[in-house]
């Protein structure tokens, strides 16, 4: 018997994308074809303008392709209509940019607690849920801090808290540990790395740290809009040497 092969949360087939127009027109991708099952954590590798944010904006549902099809959790977000789209982005995917906003006016604990309670639960739960995700990202003691009395990397910190707080399907970070040191970057890997086993989130990072990259479960490599390659963390990171 065959065994059966879970149908992946993330899908692209020959995705290609397209900028510009005209003299501008600038074709960024160049026919992906990647697929990645619930609860794995990916890493995506590339050097600068090699189109990994363009990727991940369209692995977001924040961006349709030019040509070829992304699929998340098996709906082809080209058949969908803005407002499914939206829906799918704001159910099934937590984005975490580089570059964040929180709400100024709030604490830190407030701003966690806000996507929690908008999706329904109690004061105690998200308060709850909230102060421990932040105490996994090492602000255990920085709760009732309102954003502009923390550091740059601790407001980092609490957006991806805030990011993570509905424990969505997929969780997509571009450079999420950036401009963290390496201690925090790691805290931040470690949550990454729990929800995957623990959740069967899938978790799919850019980055360019080889080290912070060697804790996924695969790592994709692209250049000039192409895969050149994917495979075990392992395997890939040796033969890039
Ligand atoms: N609006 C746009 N119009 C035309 N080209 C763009 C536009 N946005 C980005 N690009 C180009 O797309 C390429 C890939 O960009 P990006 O996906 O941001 O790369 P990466 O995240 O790997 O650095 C770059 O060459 C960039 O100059
Ligand atoms: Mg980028």
């Amino acid at each position: 018997m065959i065994a059966a092969s879970p149908r992946p949360v993330l899908e692209t087939r020959g995705l290609v994308r397209v900028l510009g127009e005209g003299d501008a027109r600038n074709e960024i991708l160049h026919g992906v074809d990647l697929a990645i099952p619930q609860g794995e954590f990916c890493a995506i590798m590339g050097p600068s303008g090699s189109g990994k944010s363009t990727l991940m904006y369209l692995l977001g549902a924040l961006d349709r392709p030019s040509g070829g099809s992304v699929l998340i959790d098996g709906a082809d977000t080209a058949k969908l209509d803005d407002d499914a789209l939206a829906a799918v982005r704001n159910r099934k995917i937590g984005f975490i940019f580089q570059f964040h906003y929180l709400m100024p006016e709030f604490t830190a604990l407030e701003n966690v607690m806000m996507p929690l309670l908008k999706g329904g639960a109690s004061s105690r739960q998200a308060r709850a849920r909230a102060s421990a995700l932040l105490g996994d990202l090492g602000l255990g003691d920085k709760l009732g801090r309102i954003p502009g009395r923390l550091s740059g990397g601790e407001q980092q910190r609490v957006a991806i808290a805030r990011s993570l707080a509905n424990e969505p399907l997929v969780i997509l970070g571009d450079e999420p540990t950036g401009n963290l040191d390496t201690k925090n970057a790691d805290r931040v890997f470690a949550v990454f790395e729990q929800l995957a086993r623990e959740k069967r989130q899938t978790i799919v990072v850019v980055t360019h740290d080889p080290d912070m990259a060697a804790r996924t479960d695969r790592i994709l490599r692209i250049v000039d809009g192409r895969i050149v390659d994917d495979g075990p963390t392992k395997e890939v990171l040796e033969r890039m040497g």
